[in-house]
């Protein structure tokens, strides 16, 4: 058969793809804009094929699908996530889905430990084929790729809407067993302006990054801001998990050229892309942009190779010690430690690496009437059940509206001294006062 014949012989309706899964299947969905929206919106219809006792495990999914968040499937596809979207925090609140913690650099390798020899099925989906019969899987390659080489069965939806990229997203329709075509807008991000308090903590991080590092931008408001403050500095590189809106403004400026990293040189690295139009159209047949293996980029060891590396993320809440709860708000989960300390770990392991956690001092919370209230993000304690993302071992330099300060190396003592110092002032005689209750020295 040829490429052509191949292809049109692997087409089938989003109602016919979904009828090749089967009871017990293990699945797993593209990561975030990666997800093959068409089918994970009808998927609830397997109920009606009568398939049950499936699972299926996601990370950042993009829609509030009715298979993860009625309980009426429960019996039908168990939902996991280990990076939570609104979708999945509400389902959470009524036990439809759980939570699986992991690092992004080892999360394939997990998912395949917890799938007991069934059958691994990708849900995923790329771009319209090649005439050398090749698909992108365009946005993520973070374990997409990986499930491939494995041997999933794979369904592909096609949507010639995502952009073509390079790397490790490249697969031959040889490898695709189920083709869907559906034309689809691509999720994407609202860009945000940037408010004064971002100002401030992008100039607080711009006077400690030299030029020539290769940064990381995490996922969240505060580092896509910190990004329009690099854009004076000079040869910068990008080792990133998540590509962003603020990186393709730094390449564009010209603050980026990858010509100093020792990795992949003149290369963006990323594991995946989330953002705007304006990003993927960047994206687009742009072979300066390499999408990697999450377990090759994320990996501690490999970041630690880059030139000058340099990790910025934030956190929801830190502790005197330096503790970071990045993904859960007490006991709550919210989000997930994706490359959180994959990330700020590698940095620390270059030896001229640098990582910081920037932060708002304060922030907007809602109490038990209602009402809204204002609470500082640095606390003596890390609220009851709150999941530590990044140890006290792991932090480096905090950053917030008030000044950045380093805790690497440094006591409890002083770590206590310097946090209170870039907190909110109406909130630090309140921290003083804790820290000496609880003998926090
Ligand atoms: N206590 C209670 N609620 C808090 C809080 C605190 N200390 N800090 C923030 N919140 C609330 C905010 O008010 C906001 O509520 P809303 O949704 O009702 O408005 C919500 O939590 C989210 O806060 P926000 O600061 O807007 O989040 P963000 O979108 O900028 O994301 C993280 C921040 C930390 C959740 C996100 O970066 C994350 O998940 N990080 C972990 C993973 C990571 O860093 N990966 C790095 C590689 S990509």
């Amino acid at each position: 058969m040829n490429i052509p014949e191949s292809y049109q012989s692997k087409l089938k309706t989003e109602e016919e793809a979904l009828q090749t899964i089967k009871s017990n299947d293990f699945i797993i969905t593209g990561l975030g804009a990666a997800e093959p929206i068409p089918l994970l919106t009808k998927l609830h219809h397997i109920k009606d094929y009568g398939i049950k006792g499936c699972d299926l495990t996601n990370c950042l999914p993009m829609g509030n699908y009715e298979f993860m968040t009625k309980r009426d499937y429960k019996g039908v596809v168990r939902t996991t996530g280990w990076f939570y979207s609104q979708g999945m925090r509400k389902a959470h609140k009524e036990n439809i889905v759980s939570f699986a913690p992991q690092h992004l650099h080892s999360a394939f390798t997990k998912r395949l430990y917890a799938r007991d020899g069934r059958r691994l099925v990708l849900l995923v989906a790329c771009t319209p084929m090649d005439k050398h019969g090749y698909v992108s899987l365009s946005l993520s390659t973070t374990y997409e790729r990986d499930a491939i080489d494995v041997g999933a069965f794979v369904i592909a939806v096609v949507n010639p809407n995502l952009p073509r990229t390079f790397g490790d997203t490249t697969v031959h329709i040889s490898e695709v067993d189920v083709i869907v075509e559906s034309s689809y807008d691509v999720p994407s991000l609202p860009e945000i302006p940037l408010n004064e308090k971002d100002k401030k903590i992008g100039q607080y991080i711009a006077e400690l990054i030299e030029d020539e590092a290769t940064i990381q931008l995490g996922i969240g408001g505060i580092p896509n801001a910190v990004a329009e403050s690099l854009r004076s500095k000079k040869n910068l590189g990008i080792h990133t998990e998540m590509f962003t809106d603020g990186m393709v403004d730094l390449i564009k400026a010209g603050a980026v050229t990858n010509n100093k990293k020792t990795l992949y040189p003149g290369k963006t690295i990323a594991t995946f892309a989330l953002g705007s139009k304006k990003l993927y159209d960047f994206l687009d047949d742009n072979p300066s942009v390499l999408m990697k293996h999450g377990k090759w980029t994320n990996n501690p060891y490999i970041i630690g190779q880059n030139h000058k590396m340099t990790s910025i993320n934030t956190t929801l809440e830190v502790d005197l010690f330096g503790q970071c709860a990045s993904e859960s708000i007490g006991p709550m989960q919210f989000s997930g430690t994706g490359g959180q300390s994959d990330t700020a770990i590698g940095a620390q392991l270059c030896a001229e690496g640098k990582s910081f956690i920037a932060l708002y001092s304060t922030a907007e919370v809602k109490d038990g009437e209602g009402k809204r209230k204002t609470i500082s993000k640095i606390v003596p304690m890390l609220k009851e059940g709150a999941a530590v993302s990044l140890s006290r071992n792991d932090v480096d330099y905090v950053v917030t509206e008030f000044g950045a300060v380093r805790l690497k190396g440094q006591s409890v003592t002083e770590r206590v001294r310097r946090l209170i110092s870039i907190s909110h002032p109406d909130f630090r005689d309140q921290l003083k006062f804790e820290a000496e209750k609880h003998c926090i020295w």
